[in-house]
C-alpha cells in the first residue's frame, strides 16, 4: 500500500492543486491528512471542495480547522492567526462549515503499524518540536508509526532500545524503516512550511516495503501572495510564504 501523507494545507489551493498533479501522487493507494486544511490562506472553499472530491482519505481536524468551525475560540491563537480563523469562518460557506464540524479529532489509527494526530499522539494542540516533547508523545503510540503535522516542520523521530534520534529532513530522502523501532513522522506543510525552504513537502510511505520518500515542489507563491494581500488578510501571511518561516 502506497500513502501519501500530508499536513498543514492552510487554504493554501495553489500549493495543494500543484501537489495533486504531482505523478508519484496521484499513483499513491491512500492519502493520509494531517490536519488544518483552512487558516491563513484566501482559498478556504476551493481547499475544502477539493479536498471533499478526493477518493481515499484518512484525516484528522487540526486546531484553525476547529476554531474555523466554531468548535474552540480564537482566544488562545496569536493575533495574525486568530484574525484569519475569523475572517476564514465569516467566508466558509454552511455546506463547507458543517464539513469541518464533522472532520474527527485525532489520534486514528490507520492500518496495523500507522497512526495519524494532528500535534502529537495524545493532545491534538500538543506542539512536538524537541526530542523530549517527541518522547512524552511516543509514550501514547500504539503503533510502531505515528504522523503529526501541527509544527510545519518536517522531520523524523525514531525510538531504538530507548534512545531517540532525530532526522531532519532537509532534501530528497529515501528511508528504510526498521521494524524494531518506533518512529514519530512530520512531513512538514503543503500550505506554510517553516523550515526555511519556502517548497511544500509531503511523505510517500510504501507500508509493503516499510519505505519512506521526503520529497519537495515549487509553486506559484505569488500568485497565492496577491490573493491574501487583496482578501485583506495580514501581510505577513504572503510575505513569510516566500521565505518559508
Ligand atoms: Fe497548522
Amino acid at each position: 500500500m502506497k500513502y501519501l501523507v500530508i499536513s498543514d494545507i492552510h487554504s493554501n489551493l495553489e500549493a495543494f492543486e500543484k501537489l495533486l498533479n504531482i505523478k508519484k501522487v496521484k499513483e499513491v493507494d491512500k492519502i493520509l491528512f494531517l490536519g488544518d486544511l483552512v487558516g491563513y490562506g484566501a482559498n478556504p472553499n476551493e481547499v475544502i471542495e477539493l479536498f471533499r472530491s478526493l477518493k481515499n482519505v484518512a484525516y484528522i481536524r487540526g486546531n484553525h480547522d476547529k476554531v474555523v468551525a466554531g468548535i474552540e475560540s480564537s482566544s488562545l491563537f496569536n493575533p495574525v492567526a486568530a484574525f484569519s480563523a475569523e475572517w476564514s469562518k465569516n467566508n466558509v460557506t454552511k455546506e463547507n462549515l458543517e464539513f469541518l464540524k464533522n472532520i474527527e479529532m485525532g489520534p486514528k489509527i490507520v492500518d496495523h503499524f500507522s497512526t495519524i494526530c494532528h500535534g502529537s499522539v495524545f493532545d491534538e494542540d500538543y506542539y512536538v518540536f524537541s526530542v523530549f516533547e517527541a518522547s512524552e508523545s511516543m509514550k501514547s503510540m500504539e503503533t510502531s508509526v505515528a504522523f503529526y503535522g501541527h509544527t510545519h516542520f518536517p522531520v523524523m523521530y525514531l525510538l531504538r532500545n530507548n534512545k531517540i534520534d532525530t532526522v531532519p529532513f532537509v532534501k530528497d530522502t529515501k528511508i528504510k524503516l526498521d521494524s524494531n523501532t518506533k518512529y514519530l513522522i512530520n512531513p512538514g506543510s503543503i500550505g506554510q512550511p517553516r523550515d526555511k525552504d519556502p517548497r511544500p513537502s509531503y511523505i510517500i510511505f510504501d507500508s509493503n516495503k516499510r519505505e519512506l520518500l521526503f520529497q519537495r515542489f515549487s509553486y506559484s507563491i505569488k500568485k497565492t501572495q496577491k490573493k491574501i494581500r487583496e482578501a485583506g488578510l495580514p501581510d505577513v501571511l504572503a510575505s513569510r510564504l516566500e521565505s518559508g518561516i
